[in-house]
């Protein structure tokens, strides 16, 4: 077995940090923080980026925390390396997310890594063919590896499903609560290198289920495209238990089916108002037969030809997020 200097390993971990801040995050909030220490790195929730109204459990933020962690995990593996988690739920310590360290040697696997490059939410309709169902194998084997379940939407459900997401839209639409979060990420100054901005929506086009309205006072940026959403189909991650330990692994499942997706010419984006309301989240619930708790849903589909490429999302900076060892 080859033993690495402990300053590789770190710098490694510092790398895979830095690759994990591309991670997606409720409405770029990239609400982490992480620790170097000396052969690991220390993942936190970052609790002052809470969306109060929005998130008051926080599911939302742990779910955006599981995918900076899974980020992080394929950047370890384009490296070599199986990555080792220790996740240590701590009542005391409630931001405490999870402890990674290299772990074994692997054979390199860039397919991901690449993908959290390539990565965007694409709001935009998609084209009239459906995604195939090997690849829908594919993203339930993704979401599987760490034991959540993907069940796909049925088409004789579809329009269930869009009612639900039309009434999530609606009582958040109608709460002061919901609107003030979205008003507060939406406006976030360029300097903070965070938030949703005008370039990553769409205007107007007919769909079967529009995206969360982002009630931005700037026009939306995308062109929506000849797409018709017609083969696009949804998805929902479920967990078994629905606790905070569960909301992470949540994250790092969406983070995988994501980047997986993403690796076989797919494009996606999140629809998180129908977990973020609870009679929705319930209603969403008996809809999949009762089975699972519902973590997220999402969007998938094949972009039309020739899509114009969704320009990347604004990050913090390294230094913002990453602590080096004795900086606490
Ligand atoms: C937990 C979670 C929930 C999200 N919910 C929504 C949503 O309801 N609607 C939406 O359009 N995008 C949603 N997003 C996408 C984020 O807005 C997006 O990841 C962020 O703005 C960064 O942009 P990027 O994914 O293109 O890098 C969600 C992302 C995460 C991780």
């Amino acid at each position: 077995m080859t033993t690495q200097h402990p300053r590789a390993e770190i710098d490694q971990l510092a790398e895979a940090s830095i690759a994990a801040l591309r991670a997606p995050s409720i409405l770029n909030t990239q609400p982490w923080r992480w620790r170097l220490g000396g052969n690991h790195a220390e993942l936190w929730a970052d609790r002052s980026r809470q969306l109060t109204g929005l998130d008051p459990d926080g599911r939302l933020l742990l779910l955006s925390c599981g995918t900076a962690l899974h980020h992080a995990t394929v950047a370890l593996r384009a490296a070599g390396f199986a990555g080792d988690i220790e996740r240590l739920p701590d009542e005391e310590r409630p931001e405490f997310v999870a402890r990674i360290r290299q772990g074994p040697r692997c054979p390199a696997d860039n397919l991901l890594y690449r993908a959290i490059y390539q990565r965007r939410t694409d709001r935009r309709p998609f084209s009239d063919t459906r995604p195939g169902d090997g690849v829908l194998d594919d993203l339930r084997a993704a979401a599987e590896r760490h034991r959540v379940h993907l069940h796909v939407v049925r088409e004789d459900q579809v329009t269930a499903f869009a009612s639900a997401v039309a009434r999530a839209g609606e009582v958040e639409h109608g709460d002061a609560r919901f609107r003030d979060d979205v008003l507060a990420w939406t406006t976030r100054d360029r300097d903070d290198r965070d938030g949703v901005s005008a370039r990553s929506t769409v205007g107007g086009a007919r769909r079967t289920i529009a995206p969360r309205d982002f009630n931005i006072a700037a026009p939306a940026a995308l062109d929506p495209g000849p797409g018709t959403d017609r083969g696009t189909v949804y998805v929902v991650l479920a967990t078994d238990a629905d606790e905070p330990a569960d909301w992470v692994t949540a994250g790092e499942a969406l983070s995988d089916v994501w980047l997986t997706l993403t690796a076989h010419g797919l494009a996606a984006s999140p629809i998180s108002e129908v977990v973020e309301v609870l009679p929705v989240r319930q209603a969403l619930r008996r809809l999949l037969g009762g089975v699972g708790n519902p973590a997220i849903a999402m969007r998938v589909g094949v972009p039309v030809e020739d899509a114009a490429p969704v320009p990347a999302t604004i990050r913090r900076s390294g230094t913002d997020t990453v602590g080096l060892p004795g900086q606490g």
